[in-house]
């Protein structure tokens, strides 16, 4: 697909979210910012307005969508919330979880949300931005990161125009998000939780809230979540992991105290380092370097999200 549209920029107020509320209403995708990433939102019970996500990103069919919701009532319309998911919804829920669920026969989403699947991917994001969006509009809204598929996501309204100018008629503006990092995706069973995308909310918090063991969600050779493709959220140069020290060629993002040209955090904090991730992908890609390395981080805690959208950025 091709460019069309002139691409405006315009910092979230009163006015621009009645502007985004109109344009989701009439069937067109708007960028908007959530705690994790900002995502391409568009109106998920509108199957022209979801095929306008599809087309601006060249994402493939098969990849479902996320469904964003502003209260649990919305949420309770389209899935039914067995009680594992009741309680992980009560314990995260307004934040970065995203909860695999049976879609009601009686949702009204658009088929292609699901891409064929029997489950839909429901969250309630934290931002205000989001929520007001959805609140305006009056509708549950699809949103995957508002970046071109395969590239590296969106965490400033800069890295989305950079991606998406030309495919979307207006990003709303509110600053770098907080966590940096796209939610954790889990499917509830009744007797473990299977992680399907690891991120913000870890496999210790699941655990303590809902007192069920997380296991590891992906089904061999079955691609459920394709976030999960071994090569994804990638820049256009080659990456290097586990990196101690520069190449001449090389743009080194660094860990903890260590020469480096951008650090994902000098006090080896991995909340820090994962609101910073994206942009030094960002910013590493645009350097004059030919390649890109990066310093160990440790697999532990938020590490583990991290270290899994490291690896895709490398494969
Ligand atoms: O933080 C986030 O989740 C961001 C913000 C915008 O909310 N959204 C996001 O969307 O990361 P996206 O499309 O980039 O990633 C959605 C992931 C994909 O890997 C997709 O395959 C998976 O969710 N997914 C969606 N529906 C699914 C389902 N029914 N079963 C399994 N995986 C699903
Ligand atoms: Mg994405």
């Amino acid at each position: 697909s091709t460019a069309n549209f002139t691409t405006r920029v315009s910092r979230y107020g009163a006015e621009s979210l009645r502007e985004a509320a109109l344009l989701i209403r009439a069937g067109e995708p708007v960028a908007v910012p959530t705690e994790t990433v900002y995502g391409l939102a568009a109106d998920a019970t509108d199957p022209q307005a979801v095929a306008a996500i599809f087309a601006a990103k060249g994402r493939p069919g098969f990849n479902p969508l996320i469904v964003h919701v502003a209260d649990r009532a919305m949420a309770e319309r389209l899935v039914h919330l067995p009680p594992s998911a009741a309680t992980l919804a009560d314990a995260f829920w307004p934040g970065p979880l995203t909860l695999v669920l049976p879609v009601r026969a009686d949702s009204g989403l658009a088929p292609a949300v699901m891409a064929g699947l029997p489950t839909v991917a429901i969250r309630l994001p934290a931002h205000p931005a989001m929520r007001a969006l959805i609140r305006e509009s009056g509708r549950p809204l699809a949103a995957p990161s508002a970046n071109r598929s395969g590239s590296i996501s969106p965490t400033r309204a800069e890295h989305v125009l950079g991606s998406l100018n030309g495919r979307v008629r207006l990003v709303l503006d509110e600053g770098p998000t907080s966590e940096g990092l796209e939610s954790t995706i889990v499917a509830p069973e009744d007797t473990h939780i299977r992680l399907l995308r690891p991120g913000p909310v870890t496999s210790a918090m699941l655990e303590k809230a809902s007192g069920l063991p997380v296991i590891n969600g992906l089904t061999p050779g079955k691609v459920e979540a394709p976030g999960q493709l071994a090569s994804h959220y990638a820049p256009s140069k080659p990456v290097r992991l586990n990196a101690e020290r520069a190449e001449p060629d090389e743009y080194l993002i660094g860990f903890g105290l260590m020469p480096c040209h951008a650090n994902l955090s000098v006090e080896a904090d991995l909340k820090e380092a994962a609101a910073h991730l994206f942009a030094l992908l960002h910013q590493a890609d645009a350097s004059t370097a030919a390649r890109i390395a990066i310093a160990p981080i440790p697999d532990e805690g938020l590490g583990i999200a991290i270290n899994d959208r490291l690896r895709r950025a490398a494969a």
